[in-house]
């Protein structure tokens, strides 16, 4: 790992550090400052009222500096800190035609200085014109990126990208789907640390926080961050947007493990048990949205004025809101939600989110 201090987070990690050590170890780990942090963590007391309780939250990483925010720009202070380590005059990364990372690293690209080359493909064929008309995709349009599209597999795209640039001089930096590597995911062991600052401060010992999770960097950084800045108890529930709990479980694991190469905390400090995922609010699919989803969003709109997405934020909510009212939490007692953005896709999707 290029990263420094990494002995002193694996033996913090080992149990035998302090608080002050462990978090004095990681921030040692280059990071670049791209947004002011800690962003809020806020009751949802409207909310609370109409389900009945428990007291709920929202941590707020869906406002953020990088073009309107979001989850991946915690990942990116990491991945971008890296890039210019390496002397990386260039960035190219992948995802769909309204990929809310893809639309994040171009900002974080334009603001570091150096060129943006992003490989899109469309998960939805049927909303072609929609998905390539406004909303992220606009948005990597003004931001300056290079965007290459293609309908068969992102990966030879990539491949061919990552080369020409090499071949020009463009020493390139290559950030994968999600940033949900070892290096992207430190970015949310970063938000874990800030949560239990804020809830410290706030009084509260949270049983649950959800997340809406896909490649899985934000929900593994969150759970290894939590456990290793000392908190041992609250769950990180995942719901997943695009596929199998079985897969999204592997997923998480696969990605904890680069986490803890990087940083060299040892594998077995998360266990297999504390990876929970719940794939009962897909829908249709991963970018179709769903009727429980849309609800969801209309509820949070008109009762606490936040703005949350078709893709990934509404159908995490309408989880965490139908468990709550069927009682199928266990312990239930200060749930928080954490908003990862999303939010430039309604525009897309304004058709489903009329009707
Ligand atoms: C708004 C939003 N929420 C959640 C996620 C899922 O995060 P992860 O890919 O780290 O699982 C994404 C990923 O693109 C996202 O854009």
């Amino acid at each position: 790992m290029k990263a420094v201090g990494t002995a002193a987070l694996a033996s913090a990690a080992g149990g035998c550090a302090s608080f002050p050590r462990a978090s004095e170890a990681f921030d040692q780990i280059p990071r670049l400052h791209l947004t002011q942090l800690p962003t809020a963590c806020n009751e949802m007391g409207n909310v609370t009222k109409l389900v009945g309780g428990p007291d709920l939250y929202i941590k707020r990483d869906d406002v953020m500096e990088l073009a309107h925010g979001g989850n991946k720009t915690r990942k990116l202070e990491y991945a971008l800190a890296e890039a210019l380590n390496d002397g990386a005059k260039s960035v190219v990364t992948q995802g769909g035609l309204q990929s809310n990372h893809v639309r994040q690293t171009c900002s974080g690209a334009a603001k570091a200085g150096i060129e943006c080359h992003v490989i899109l493909s469309n998960p939805v064929p049927e909303l072609e014109e929609e998905l390539m008309g406004s909303g992220n995709y606009l948005m990597d349009q003004l931001l300056g990126a290079h965007i290459y599209q293609t309908d068969s597999g992102r990966g030879p795209v990539v491949e061919r990208v990552l080369s020409d640039l090499a071949a020009a001089g463009k020493r390139p930096y290559n950030i994968p789907a999600g940033a949900s590597n070892g290096i992207g995911s430190l970015g949310y062991m970063n938000a874990a640390r800030e949560l239990i600052d804020q809830w410290d401060e706030m009084s509260i010992r949270p049983s649950h926080i959800f997340t809406a999770s896909g490649s899985c960097g934000t929900q593994a950084g969150l759970l290894l961050g939590l456990r290793y800045f000392g908190n041992t108890s609250t769950e990180v529930v995942g719901i997943s947007v695009s596929g199998p709990a079985a897969s999204l479980k592997k997923r998480t694991r696969d990605v904890l493990d680069m986490i803890c190469d990087e940083t060299m905390i040892a594998q077995d400090f998360i266990g297999d048990q504390e990876i929970v995922v719940n794939d009962e609010y897909i829908g249709a699919g991963y970018g179709h949205p769903s009727d429980a989803g849309v609800a969801a969003i209309r509820t949070i709109a008109e009762s606490e004025g936040v703005i949350l997405d078709p893709i990934y934020t509404g159908k995490a909510m309408a989880a965490m809101l139908e468990m709550l009212e069927k009682q199928n939490l266990r312990n239930a007692r200060d749930v928080v939600f954490l908003h990862t953005g999303g939010a430039p896709a309604i525009h897309p999707y304004a058709d489903f989110l009329r009707s």
